[in-house]
């Protein structure tokens, strides 16, 4: 397919290095691992339709258009999302217009009838194109930083006075690797759906089936020894875990939610604090973080935890 001066040609699982190399060289403080990028392409239900293109200009590849949507019985108002990036020496305001319209086109034709696209609140190039195709700014994602250096003894004290709070509450803190619960991974998926639910969205979330949410903890920065998990008698009530990127890039958080039925007796302080411990074990000496911009009690437990921001990711939108 032939887009402005670039020729695009369906992605495989292969090319996912190649995009996460043009990721982290178009915004180097924010590094895309490989692997990790690879695992996530693979995350995707039958019923989810991607199409990803690598696009190349004089037949080397320079760049990377994506469209995607739920299955629209699972999205009624047929949300759609676009993305393009272009490397450095490729990266015009004209290509990057026209990897967006190709994208768009696509999307329309099978249905869509709203495009969301993500872009960094300091990427003025991209924001002024999506601006100029009638995008607005929808919603905010904030991004963190917490020194594990400058920050160790708070969270020291943190996690003891956590500790002593779960204990008197009988509530166990422990890792996926420790539970021997047969059903554990149900547990989880229950207790993660429902708290997934309860994050602010424009997008309405679809849970995973069960067999791509088992794949996601298969992912190559997780380990069912770093998955902190919180346990009120027989249930899963809580979990926090950090993603440790194989190849590059810094350890962030991966997920963290508990059960409505614990909320506000600081069962995700604690098992955040238990996440935090271990990467210092481990030698981490930082961790990054990101959340929907009024998600408050997280807001909340991120700034008394001494992360400091990063700049904002944009959602934004475009009726088609
Ligand atoms: C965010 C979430 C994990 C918090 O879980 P929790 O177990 O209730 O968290 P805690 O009890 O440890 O701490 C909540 C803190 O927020 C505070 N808080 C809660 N609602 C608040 C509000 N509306 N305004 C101000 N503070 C609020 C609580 O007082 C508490 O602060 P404290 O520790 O200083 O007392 C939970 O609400 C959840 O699962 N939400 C949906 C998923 C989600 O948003 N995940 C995180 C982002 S991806």
């Amino acid at each position: 397919m032939k887009v402005a001066d670039l020729e695009l040609r369906p992605a495989t699982l292969d090319d996912a290095a190649f995009v996460a190399d043009v990721q982290t060289e178009v915004h180097p403080d924010d590094p895309v691992d490989p692997q990790l990028l690879r695992h996530f392409w693979t995350l995707v239900g039958p019923e989810t339709t991607v199409e990803r293109f690598i696009a190349s200009l004089n037949g080397a590849p320079v760049g990377v258009a994506t469209r995607s949507h739920q299955a629209w019985a699972k999205m009624p108002e047929r949300f759609g999302r676009v993305g393009m990036e272009l490397g450095p020496s490729a990266r015009t305001a004209a290509r990057l217009d026209a990897l967006a319209g190709a994208m768009e086109e696509r999307s329309i034709a099978d249905g869509t009838t709203k495009a969301t696209v993500w872009a960094w609140e300091h990427d003025a190039l991209e924001l002024g194109v999506l601006s100029g195709r009638g995008y607005r700014e929808e919603r905010r994602q904030r991004f963190w930083e917490l020194d594990l250096v400058a920050n160790r003894e708070r969270i020291q004290k943190m996690t003891d006075k956590s500790r002593a709070r779960m204990r008197t509450d009988g509530i166990e803190i422990l890792t996926l690797a420790r539970d021997t619960d047969p059903d554990k991974f149900h547990k989880l998926q229950r207790m993660s759906d429902e708290a997934e639910s309860d994050i602010p969205t424009t997008v309405p979330n679809v849970p995973l089936a069960f067999e791509q949410f088992v794949l996601w903890f298969k992912s190559p920065g997780l380990h069912e020894d770093r998955i902190w998990i919180a346990r009120e008698s027989d249930d899963i009530v809580g979990v926090s875990q950090l993603s440790y990127p194989p190849v590059r890039g810094v350890v962030a958080t991966d997920w963290t939610g508990t059960a409505r039925k614990v909320r506000g007796r600081g069962v995700a302080r604690a098992l955040k604090c238990e996440t935090l411990m271990q990467a210092m074990v481990l030698g981490v000496d930082r961790v990054r973080t990101d959340n929907d911009s009024t998600n408050v009690p997280i807001l909340h437990i991120n700034e008394t935890m001494g992360y400091t921001r990063r700049p904002d990711g944009i959602q934004l939108l475009k009726e088609l």
